[in-house]
């Protein structure tokens, strides 16, 4: 049985957890890749609303095995709390269900810090990161200095790596970046607590994802960010320090290319970004609110992570063809499309115009990105509410018509287009 993944299209807050929730009544293990408690996941079931930020989206399903796989950053206390939180409203996330890569990389309250100190110090240049120490671990990564989750299994001696590493990280914040210094005892201490709680669900990622394929189970690998936030395909130098795209699905499991299925690309039928950089599709004022929402309803744009309102546009296809592109997508699943209910007519970007030329395709330079102005088709609305309608044929001619013009658009199927955030809102083969 194959891997099927789901990837963020956008920038992020697709709706990768609802899929991910969805696709995982089929799984037997779902596996997060990349990212770290900068991700925010929504599930809705009913009633309940749930928002993971490490812990994979499967696991609402009581059968499905969830992992932490090695390409992620986790911050033991979120885990810890996030776990918590699970385990209060019923959700069991023992050992025998959620397990941790001891490839995974830790974070550290001094990775925090000098996410803070580092966004400070680039002033009106800042990237908008989530604050949550993603880039300074992953640069520990990459530096061959990081913390592995396998310490985890020994209290004693993650606690001594962990004084020595915020002893390092200290004259880094007090000396390059006049900040308080650390309690490194105290971080120390705090981490061995964290250890003794954890180490029982240490695992060989790639190991266990092995054995589940060859005993024929299903595994859903659930990406975080988006494909415009991949360091090396996003919109650098704002991005996330990661790898969300399809290749990082790989890397971040220790799986290789032959064993993927379905590659699902998450995209919302409008466009949201969340922190700095261009977005050619931009909307400013009343538009953009009657997007975003007030605040009022759970599903507005505002961050699961952060609570920051997102930036919102129009739905950009020059995008969602770089993510097909990038990604070898095998289709999308487009999320809120009800938000366009009741819009008189819907544009569309199809193309940018860049200094006095029509592109179709997603400028690499960031300078040139900058200078993409959308060039719109304008699609015929709807008034209908949509939230109740889980067949296509059930759903208003213009509404169908805005799935087709996406599919025809990307050459891509719409496997899946949701109405609404409750898990039974979906329809399925749109
Ligand atoms: P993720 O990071 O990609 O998992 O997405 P988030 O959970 O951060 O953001 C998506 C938001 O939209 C959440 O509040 C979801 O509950 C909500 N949502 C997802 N799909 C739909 C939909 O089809 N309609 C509406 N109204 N809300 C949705
Ligand atoms: P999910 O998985 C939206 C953005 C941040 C910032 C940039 C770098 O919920 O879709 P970082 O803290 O990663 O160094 O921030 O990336 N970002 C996200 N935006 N959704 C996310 O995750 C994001 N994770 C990071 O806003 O612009
Ligand atoms: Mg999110």
């Amino acid at each position: 049985m194959p891997v099927d993944i789901v990837i963020g299209a956008q920038w992020g807050d697709e709706g990768k957890g609802r899929i991910t929730d969805l696709m995982a009544a089929k799984a037997d293990v779902v596996a997060r890749y990349s990212g770290g408690d900068n991700a925010g996941h929504t599930v809705t079931i009913g009633e309940a609303i749930f928002k993971l930020h490490l812990i994979p989206s499967g696991i609402i399903h009581p059968g499905v095995i969830c992992l932490i796989g090695n390409g992620v950053v986790l911050n033991p206390q979120v885990l810890l709390r996030e776990m918590d939180g699970l385990a209060a409203r019923g959700v069991d996330v023992s050992p025998a269900r959620l397990k941790i890569s001891r490839s995974a990389h830790l974070i550290t309250p001094a990775h925090i810090a000098l996410d803070k100190a580092d966004e400070a110090l680039r002033g009106g240049d800042a990237i908008g990161t989530t604050q949550r120490g993603i880039g300074p671990a992953y640069r520990d990564k990459t530096g061959r200095v990081g913390l592995r989750a396998s310490l985890l299994a020994d209290p004693e001696a993650l606690a001594d790596a962990v004084h020595a590493h915020v002893v390092e990280k200290n004259r880094v914040l007090t000396q390059l970046y006049g900040q308080p210094a650390l309690d490194a005892a105290q971080v120390a201490a705090g981490f061995a607590a964290y250890a003794r709680r954890l180490a029982p669900h240490l695992t060989d990622g790639a190991q266990l994802l092995d054995e589940a394929l060859r005993g024929g189970q299903k595994v859903l690998a659930e990406g975080a960010q988006g494909t415009l936030l991949d360091l090396d395909h996003g919109t650098y130098p704002f991005v996330t320090s990661s790898y969300p795209t399809a290749g990082g699905a790989l890397v971040g499991l220790g799986i290789g290319p032959r064993v993927i299925g379905r590659i699902v690309g998450v995209a919302k039928a409008f466009t949201s970004r969340v922190g700095s950089g261009p977005f050619p599709s931009e909307l400013a004022g009343e538009m953009a609110l009657r997007l975003r929402g007030t605040g009022e309803n759970p599903w507005d744009e505002y961050g699961t992570t952060t609570g920051r309102p997102r930036r919102v546009g129009w739905l950009d296809i020059v995008i969602l063809r770089h993510a097909l592109r990038v990604n070898s997508l095998t289709e999308l699943a487009l999320t809120k499309l009800d938000i366009l209910s009741g819009l008189p007519e819907i544009p569309v970007c199809v193309a940018y115009e860049l200094d006095g030329a029509r592109v179709t395709y997603f400028p690499s330079d960031l300078a040139q990105l900058g200078r993409a102005r959308p060039v719109y088709e304008t699609l015929p609305g709807w008034e209908q509410d949509i939230t109740g309608m889980r067949h296509k044929r059930a759903l208003p001619a213009n509404a169908r018509r805005y799935i087709e013009f996406v599919a025809d658009m990307t050459g891509t199927p719409v496997s899946m287009v949701s109405v609404g955030p409750d898990r039974q809102q979906v329809i399925i083969e749109a």
